[in-house]
């Protein structure tokens, strides 16, 4: 597999930008970062396809089955509004849908989404104005951005779990999640004005309970379906 430097460490070899803060040593000889080379050419899991629907397209990625999520979305199939933050599960700037769900991306092998549906930041609507979306915008949510796209994606199932949360709904959907820029208050109004934006779902009926329906003299459509009946 071909590896390439995330912009992170090349703009720091470039001594265009900050040390990265991911830890990984990095190997100028070789251009590539010590879990790259571990992950592409030191696998003990067979090359093996892996389909997977990503924003609605069928991906067959010829990887390793170990590799994490993040590493084909961004290496491979250039989305890269998915985030690369601590890679160890912690602090949610990788997070996507996998079958509507938020899941973190660094620590989920394409293995374990064969098959599945996953949705990036990208796919959430192609013109950017998903109703979280245009609240962020609304609210003037971010600051640097990067823990954005991670805090939008767990929003988006939060609301679609929960159309009216609470604080403690939104503190607990987004626990864990990380913001260096303290955006948090930001975020909070934002899950708020999303929900005041997006219609509420009509509950389903309770099973077991649903009597039937009484039947009616004339056709609701105004269309007599019975045969012979006139017009
Ligand atoms: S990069 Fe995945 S949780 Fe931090
Ligand atoms: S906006 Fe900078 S890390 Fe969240």
């Amino acid at each position: 597999m071909a590896a390439s430097i995330c912009d992170t460490k090349r703009n720091y070899t470039r001594g265009a930008g900050p040390e990265p803060v991911c830890g990984l040593t990095f190997d100028p000889v070789t251009n590539q970062c010590e879990r790259r080379i571990i992950r592409a050419f030191a696998s003990p899991v067979l090359l093996m396809a892996n389909i997977i629907i990503i924003n609605n397209e069928a991906v067959n990625a010829e990887l390793p089955s170990d590799t994490p999520l993040l590493w084909l979305l961004r290496d491979h199939l250039d989305l890269t509004g998915t985030k690369f933050g601590c890679g160890t599960g912690l602090c949610g700037a990788c997070t996507v849908h996998v079958e509507g769900q938020p899941v973190r991306s660094c620590v989920t092998t394409i293995a374990s989404v064969q098959g599945k549906e996953v949705t990036t930041i990208e796919g959430l609507s192609k013109t950017g104005d998903h109703p979280v979306q245009k609240a962020w915008i609304e609210e003037d949510v971010p600051q640097c951005g990067y823990c954005q796209s991670g805090m939008i994606m767990t929003s988006v199932a939060l609301l679609k779990a929960k159309p009216k949360p609470t604080d403690a709904d939104i503190d607990s959907a987004l626990a864990g999640h990380i913001c260096r820029c303290g955006t948090y208050s930001r975020i909070r109004k934002a899950i708020y004005t999303a929900a005041a934006a997006m219609p509420v779902p009509a509950p389903a009926p309770a099973k077991g309970k649903a009597k039937p329906a009484p039947k009616s003299k004339t056709p609701a459509s105004g269309r007599d379906t019975k045969k012979g009946a006139k017009a």
